[in-house]
């Protein structure tokens, strides 16, 4: 029999959830559960691990097993695969996310979303040399030209968020400088991809659209693809 893990936060519809289509489900939680069960190949990858990145690695997939429950779908494992992107169960896509004081999972119908990604993040400025990395100059340049969350960091994360619903959809790498990403005020992002395009059905997808939202120092961004 497993042994029960504390259960996960309140369902009541939280941050993320609010930047997703209402296809989708997601758990979040601000702590770690301890203990929390895992499928021996999941607890395998992280043998090895420091303790902050078992207790991440195990946090998230209880957020993710509480969401697939709430879709009505059983547990699998979700162990990482290419790339480190994590197999979801047949039927279903997902995505994943940690960082310090939060965890969170979101899942979603295949026949209604063909890929989501999801992306949180300290609001803090991005460490020294980095924005040079991850943005051009016109993306900078781009910025809103009001106060508002750290926007360096905002455009990391939704392309982070970008690539995790891309990886799934290609098998490909994206770069951070193979996608323009234009962060709006009202809580959304549009992102060109300058590569070749994601094949889906008889399209290739080149513009996705995604959404964000800042509170309490955190960033959270969301993409997600309509099937
Ligand atoms: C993979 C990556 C996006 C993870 O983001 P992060 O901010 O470091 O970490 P997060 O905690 O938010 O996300 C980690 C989770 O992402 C998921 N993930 C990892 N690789 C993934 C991939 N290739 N595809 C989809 N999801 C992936 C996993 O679920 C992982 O959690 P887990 O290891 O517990 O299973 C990041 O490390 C990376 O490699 N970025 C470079 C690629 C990129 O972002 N390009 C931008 C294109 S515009």
């Amino acid at each position: 029999m497993r042994p029960r893990s504390a259960p996960a936060a309140p369902s009541s519809r939280g941050r993320i959830e609010a930047v997703l289509p209402p296809a989708a489900v997601a758990v979040e939680r601000f702590d770690d559960a301890d203990p929390v069960w895992l499928f021996p190949s999941e607890a395998a990858v992280v043998a090895g691990a420091v303790e902050k990145r078992r207790k991440e690695f195990a946090t998230v997939r209880l957020c993710a097993r509480e969401a697939l429950a709430r879709l009505g779908v059983a547990a699998t494992p979700l162990v990482p695969g290419e790339r480190g992107a994590p197999a979801w169960p047949p039927g279903v896509v997902g995505s994943m996310t940690h960082c310090d004081g939060y965890r969170a999972a979101a899942v979603a119908p295949a026949a209604q979303v063909a890929a989501l990604g999801i992306d949180a993040e300290p609001d803090l400025p991005l460490p020294e040399g980095v924005l040079d990395m991850v943005a051009s100059p016109a993306e900078v340049a781009a910025f809103p030209a009001v106060a508002g969350p750290q926007w360096g960091r905002l455009l990391f994360c939704a392309k982070e968020a970008l690539y995790k619903a891309w990886f799934p959809l290609t098998g490909r790498w994206l770069g951070f400088e193979e996608a323009r990403v234009d962060l709006a005020v009202d809580g959304t992002f549009s992102a060109g991809v300058l590569t070749n395009g994601a094949a889906l059905g008889d399209r290739v997808l080149t513009r996705f659209t995604g959404r964000w939202h800042a509170a309490d120092g955190l960033l959270l961004a969301t993409v997600a693809v309509p099937s």
